[in-house]
């Protein structure tokens, strides 16, 4: 890989950011596009996020990505923000403007309509109600995205009630609460069931679902990448369940940040795939 004195840079602001698979995604492409540019891990402790983001432009950077726990701070330290970023709450990636000013979008929600239109190419949000569990800046992405393709009905299913209230608020007419202890009721007639909770992820307590109610036809994804296929996807696979993992959402919201800061929009590919998994 080149990296000249004339090197375009971006990173990811995370803490702790050891955990992100950013860095091995983006030194992929640069590398594979043969581009003068590099793509580091910027831990940066909660209380110096604004310095951090106000730092980019007067280091040169071109952006970067945020990760946990930043996503929904950042959006109150932009210098402005695109109108799907303020729907969402949330920013995942930064670039700076030619004037020097830090602008922030949300891409998640992007990453995830992708990812399934090329996993699933004949599958429609229009197909009939979703169930989204979680009620955080991942679950948000993913209700506004079925939204805004069409959903009839979102049900939307969290732990903590009163935050699964404010979310289907936020998404009008077209939301439902369903309290956590009917999640497995929830499924009844639901076309696509979304994880977009942390269970079910290395480290993290499994996610306790009954998919006895589910339709077989329904579409099953999962926002969790690592294990690629969830407790969730393999028993969902196993009763014959359609099943998208996790991976190309994250690879999927990483193009358009690339493609702002390195200026050529990335493959998201087999290869691309393989690497992110490190395999
Ligand atoms: P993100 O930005 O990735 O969405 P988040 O905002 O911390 O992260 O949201 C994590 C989601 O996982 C939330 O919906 C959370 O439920 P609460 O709103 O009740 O906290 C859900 N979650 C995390 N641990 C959980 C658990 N043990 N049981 C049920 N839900 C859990």
């Amino acid at each position: 890989m080149t990296i000249s004195g004339k090197a375009k840079l971006a990173g990811v602001i995370g803490w702790p950011v050891g955990h992100s698979r950013s860095p091995l995604l983006h030194n992929h492409w640069l590398a594979r596009y043969g581009i003068d540019g590099a793509y580091v891990p910027l831990p940066v402790a909660p209380a110096d996020l604004e310095l951090a983001i106000q730092a980019l432009p007067r280091l040169g950077f071109a952006g970067a990505n945020l990760t946990i726990p930043h996503k929904e701070k950042a959006l109150a330290l932009v210098d402005r923000a695109t109108p799907r970023a303020w729907r969402i709450g949330a920013v995942n990636t930064l670039v700076v403007e030619p004037d020097g000013a830090v602008a922030g979008d949300s891409t998640d929600g992007l990453g995830f309509l992708a990812n399934l239109a090329q996993e699933r190419p004949g599958w429609s949000a229009k197909a009939g109600p979703a169930v989204v569990l979680g009620a955080g800046g991942a679950a948000a992405a993913v209700a506004f995205a079925l939204l805004d393709e069409g959903a009839p009905e979102i049900r939307i299913v969290n732990r903590s009630r009163d935050k699964a209230e404010a979310l289907a608020e936020r998404l009008g007419d077209t939301a439902r609460v369903i309290d956590w202890s009917e999640r497995d009721r929830a499924l009844e007639g639901a076309a696509l069931l979304v994880n977009a909770t942390s269970l079910g992820m290395s480290g993290q307590p499994a996610l306790d679902l009954a998919l006895d109610r589910l339709d077989p036809r329904a579409l099953v994804t999962d926002i969790v990448y690592a294990p690629l296929v969830t407790d969730l996807l393999r028993a969902a696979q196993e009763r014959g369940n359609p099943i998208v993992d996790g991976l190309g959402m994250l690879i999927h919201q990483a193009r358009p940040g690339f493609a702002a800061w390195f200026g050529l929009t990335p493959e998201a590919d087999a290869e691309t795939r393989r690497v992110v998994l490190g395999s």
